[in-house]
């Protein structure tokens, strides 16, 4: 009350009655206001500000209760409130006026997606069933539906592996309204060892997957042109394999192989590989004493997880989608056993002791099936990659030693647990020295040269030099040549400048060839692609190899890595990033530098001289260079450049660099000619360690399951003389 002894009158005010008062005093009021605003009169409120990427720690510090004020989430810059496009995660809705049709509607997971639909607007539902309503259940859940407004008609006795029937289907969903998804659900599951299946059981399994898709996908293409949707839900067991579901699995490939088709052909398709899952369903439906199981090495997802993944997978773009629970790795691999035990385990072998250490596992009795096998699961359980010719030299003196050696790795990386994460200025730059070698554009790199091949071309990541490409050159069989990006250069450059920079020493060193081979890294790929742009507009024609990089992932490293608002914010991130990779102690606030140069000058009064092998000014000019760099990188937009005409191989890391980047990285959108994906072991940094980049680039085949298959085997057999099979396989 002491206020009010000081004279001072306080006014309340019911904004809801200005709602309907007249215009002259709402105008009236706002240019009151807007003076008062104006004149400094009326002060903002006490406010926090946090940005949009801080709201847990934002609801975290109003929950404590201790704040004045108001607390505030900045989405835009007010400063900057065009052409901005706002973060938002899409949602899957359903349209009222069209149909939705589910092929093996009334099973486990079909009731739920069915449900899931309804919520989401959908009022015309077709439902397939063999045989029709088997359970009250089903029954009650229909009506249920229907007491909602919605249609559900049950099509049973159809059957959609047939042509006609098929079409059927399809006709009595475009009588209720025209088609907005497809979603095939329908599977028989033949399991059995491979040497117990028979072609009838193929058949079984097919019908409801692969075929009844053929058939969906050859009549929705003519009689659904409002088609949004085309689901089919895959499983663990195709993309991982599963013994003894090999019809299953093939199957389910065959389903995926037609989606990828339809995309390629301009039409919606999505394959989604489902782990087990848990609740309904048929591995629910397996289920003993609730006790959880394990299925191709997946925990039961519960289906409320499912569905909620269901709606971030139907609002993506990458035609194979997977969800999962992974299982944790037992401590010996499959089921606790070691290395030799699983082997053992597979070929049927009782006793270690029974057999000699040295004799191949082709010799003992390996069929290719066990080979393929052995590979799959040693490398799933116990992250062990071997070749074919690996494995036809195999035998268990040497899985011993594989055993012992994995046992130790594993100990090593017990403790060295949480090594692996690289985050800012780490992921972009694997060097900051090497002055020597920096001077020319184009640096020789030792390869182990082969007569006959022509020169290649590898451009660095953001920190310009050709020594990051030192660990796997060796094994490169053309000549090679790195064009390094010029640090002593602190001038803005483009991508397309740098790329205009370097297109004369691609044409000398291809010595009038009208094919190419460039291989970029990182921010390198970005220079690769506008090289192989220009190369192309003279004729040229070629192979890109691009080693984790690509606009898309590049901007999102930069995004997700370095997050700022302005660029002067992007210049301290960048500087106290390098800092922190060299002398972490001393990184420090450089935010009330106002220039580049200033923050330049601090940044380098702070730097210990010796800490790098260079001198002041060439860390001067890299750093400069590298910040200039990702300002390129920001300014550069593919989107109205025309299309590649040359292949695009890209090669990714196992650990992936950030989140939600398309699985090619939208390569696809920027080429008209095939992008290939290929993962390596490692992240963004260890990537280059790996000797499959110079497989890639030697342009070998990169193994996978089937050349692995083919070259283990010759006319269905293994390759390796089997003399007489010493233990059957039960
Ligand atoms: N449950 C899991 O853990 C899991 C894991 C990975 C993938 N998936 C996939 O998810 C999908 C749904 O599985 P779910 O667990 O719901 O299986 P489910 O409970 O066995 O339901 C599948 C339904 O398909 C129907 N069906 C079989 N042949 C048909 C045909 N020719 N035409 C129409 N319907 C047919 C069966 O119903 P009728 O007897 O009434 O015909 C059966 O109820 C399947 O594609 C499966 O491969 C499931």
């Amino acid at each position: 009350m002491a206020s009010f002894l000081k004279e001072i009158s306080f006014h309340g005010i019911l904004l809801d009655n200005l709602f309907n008062t007249s215009s002259e005093r709402k105008i009236h009021l706002k240019e009151l206001l807007q003076k008062g605003l104006d004149n400094g009169l009326i002060k903002p409120l006490t406010r926090t500000v946090f940005s949009k990427d801080q709201i847990e720690e934002a609801f975290r510090y109003m929950g404590a209760g201790k704040h004045i004020g108001k607390v505030i989430i900045k989405i835009l810059d007010e400063k900057n409130l065009h052409d901005i496009s706002i973060p938002a995660l899409p949602q899957y809705y359903c349209l009222k006026d069209r149909s939705y049709v589910i092929l093996g509607g009334l099973g486990g997971f079909g009731l739920e997606l069915a449900d899931w639909l309804v919520l989401r607007g959908a009022r015309n539902l077709i439902l397939t069933s063999r045989s029709g309503f088997k359970n009250g259940y089903q029954r009650m859940r229909v009506n249920l539906w229907r007491s909602y407004g919605a249609r559900v008609v049950i099509v049973s006795g159809k059957d959609a592996a047939d042509h006609k029937d098929c079409a059927e289907i399809l006709k009595a969903a475009i009588n209720l309204a025209p088609i907005d998804a497809i979603f095939n659900l329908a599977v028989v599951l033949k399991d059995g060892l491979w040497e117990n299946q028979t072609s009838s059981q193929f058949v079984e399994s097919f019908k409801p997957k692969a075929w009844s898709t053929k058939n969906l996908d050859d009549l929705s293409r003519k009689i659904c042109p409002h088609l949004r949707h085309f689901v089919i839900f895959s499983s663990v067991s195709c993309g991982r394999g599963n013994a003894g579901q090999t019809n299953y699995g093939m199957s389910n490939s065959v389903m995926e192989r037609i989606c990828e088709k339809r995309v390629a052909d301009g039409f919606p398709a999505l394959a989604i590989q489902w782990g087990a899952i848990g609740d309904v369903g048929l591995v629910a439906d397996m289920q003993d004493n609730n006790e959880e199981l394990i299925i191709g090495g997946t925990l039961q997802q519960k289906i409320s997880s499912c569905l909620r993944e269901l709606n971030h997978l139907l609002t993506q773009e990458s035609p194979i989608v997977g969800s999962m629970v992974v299982a944790d790795k037992k401590v010996g691999g499959l089921n606790s056993l070691n290395v030799v035990d699983t082997v053992l385990n597979i070929m049927n072998v009782k006793d270690l002791k029974a057999i000699s250490h040295h004799t191949s596992l082709a010799e003992l009795g390996m069929d290719s099936i066990m080979a393929v096998e052995i590979k799959q699961t040693l490398e799933r359980e116990f992250d062990m990659f071997l070749t074919a010719q690996d494995i036809r030299s195999l035998n268990f003196a040497k899985l011993l030693e594989m055993n012992s050696q994995n046992m130790a790795q594993k100990k090593n990386n017990a403790s060295n647990a949480g090594d692996e994460i690289i985050t800012g200025m780490k992921l972009l730059i694997r060097l900051l020295g090497e002055e020597v070698m920096h001077m020319e554009t184009c640096l020789k790199l030792q390869t182990k040269e082969e007569t006959g091949r022509h020169e290649v071309f590898l451009i660095p990541g953001i920190e310009g030099c050709g020594s990051i490409f030192s660990n796997f050159v060796g094994n490169i069989k053309s000549p090679a040549t790195c064009l390094q990006l010029d640090n002593t250069r602190t001038d803005y450059l483009s991508i397309e400048n740098m790329a205009n920079e370097l297109l004369p020493h691609v044409l000398t060193g291809n010595k009038g060839r009208r094919d190419f081979v460039i291989a970029g890294y990182s921010f390198g790929s970005l220079v690769a692609i506008e090289l192989a742009r220009k190369l192309e507009a003279r004729g040229l024609m070629g192979r890109l190899i691009l080693i984790d990089g690509a606009p898309d992932l590049m901007k999102a490293i930069k995004d997700q890595q370095l997050a700022a608002s302005s660029n002067e914010e992007l210049e301290s991130n960048v500087l106290v990033g390098i800092m922190d990779m060299v002398v972490p102690t001393l990184s420090g606030p450089l935010q009330q530098c106002t220039s580049w140069q200033e923050k330049l000058d601090k940044f380098m009064a702070r730097m210990p001289i010796e800490s790098l092998a260079i001198s002041a000014e060439h860390q001067r000019n890299v750093c400069t260079a590298i910040y200039k760099r990702l300002i390129a990188l920001e300014n550069y937009d593919v989107s109205n450049l025309p299309p590649l005409r040359s292949t695009i191989l890209l090669l990714k890391p196992s650990m992936p660099t950030v989140r939600s980047v398309r699985y090619d990285y939208g390569l696809s959108r920027i080429t008209r000619e095939k992008v290939e994906v290929h993962t390596i072991e490692g992240n963004h940094v260890t990537i280059l360690d790996n000797m499959k980049i110079a497989i890639a680039i030697n342009g070998e085949p990169l193994e996978d399951a089937e050349a692995f298959k083919a070259s283990i085997m010759e006319d269905g057999k293994i390759l390796t003389p089997i003399t007489e099979p010493r233990y059957n396989r039960s």
